[in-house]
């Protein structure tokens, strides 16, 4: 292939044909109605490039990826404060598990699943304000896009079912590791979740993890500090998935039940895939398949 835009449409063009199975969630409605059947990519180059092929520019869910931008900030807000609360393991279950946190006394295991996460916005509430408000002036800063903004219909839709995330904030709350305003973490939580944006935003946005934590305007995270977090998104960014997601893709990655994934090859670029059909794990089936394709014929993978 002549070049990384030949290639893009390569692989683009290899998931398209084979259509993925899988479908959208149920348990937040508005995110079922997001027609099935689209797909896009973007690879922001750390030289200002970017590689598109797709449904590029059209914006989705963020959902879980927001949990990756919610995590820098509170590590760049103090990470000895933030790792008091919460562990760094895999959790090797689902998303939404239950189970693990009573075992562990309300002690989330990583701060990707959703135990962890409802514990990161609390903190960010207590260190720097409304997380949802921290997490949407990092991506439009580092997007380039002042219009990014909250769907709020997905967060009122999300919100008005979220009895699995209440019930996990509630069981923390009642072994004091997290703030007993459950209802405020939950707003939150729910408004970060449901950001929207494009591949070519997310990649622009991300791309500070391939670029040891520099940013538009400077650093958004220090270079060990960044290593750190591209380290959690190899061992937990794709929950009870991430050794398969390590097996065939082999990048730091971070997917939301939006159907988008990010992954980033530290010191290259960032990759942005899109396509909403999504598999039992709550994965992208045929953004996990577009990133494969493009590590089977670059060297990008770190392994
Ligand atoms: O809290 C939830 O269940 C959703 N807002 C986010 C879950 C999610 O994206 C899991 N990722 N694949």
């Amino acid at each position: 292939m002549d070049s990384l835009q030949d290639l893009v449409d390569h692989c683009w063009q290899t998931v398209r044909t084979a259509p993925p199975d899988g479908r959208q969630v149920s348990y937040i409605p508005a995110l079922a109605r997001v027609p099935a059947d689209q797909l896009g990519i973007a690879v922001a180059g750390v030289d200002g490039s970017m590689v598109t092929a797709g449904d590029s520019s059209t914006p989705f869910s963020l959902q879980s990826i927001s949990k990756l931008f919610a995590l820098c900030e509170a590590l760049s807000a103090g990470p000895e404060q933030l790792w008091a609360r919460l562990d760094k393991e895999p959790s090797g279950d689902r998303f939404d598990s239950l189970m693990l946190l009573e075992h562990e006394a309300g002690r989330p295991r990583n701060p990707f699943i959703n135990a962890g996460a409802l514990l990161v916005t609390d903190h960010l509430r207590t260190v720097r304000g409304d997380a949802a408000e921290v997490v949407l002036e990092l991506v439009r800063r580092e997007a380039g896009n002042a219009g990014i903004a909250v769907d709020e219909e997905v967060a009122a839709s999300e919100r008005a079912m979220s009895h699995r995330n209440a019930a996990l904030a509630h069981y923390m709350a009642s072994c004091g590791t997290v703030d007993p305003d459950v209802p405020a973490v939950l707003d939150q939580y729910t408004r970060m979740c449901a950001v929207a944006a494009s591949c070519e935003d997310m990649a622009k946005a991300a791309l500070f993890l391939a670029r040891a934590g520099q940013g538009v305007d400077g650093p958004v995270l220090s270079a060990a500090e960044t290593r750190r977090v591209n380290a959690l998104m190899l061992t937990c960014g794709l929950y009870d998935a991430a050794g398969d997601f390590a097996y065939r893709v082999g990048l730091p990655g971070k997917s939301g039940v939006g159907g988008g994934v990010l992954a980033v090859v530290p010191g290259q670029c960032v990759v942005a895939v899109w396509s909403p059909r999504l598999d039992a794990r709550g994965n992208s089936v045929g953004g996990v398949r577009l990133l494969e394709e493009l590590v089977r014929h670059t060297d990008w993978s770190v392994f």
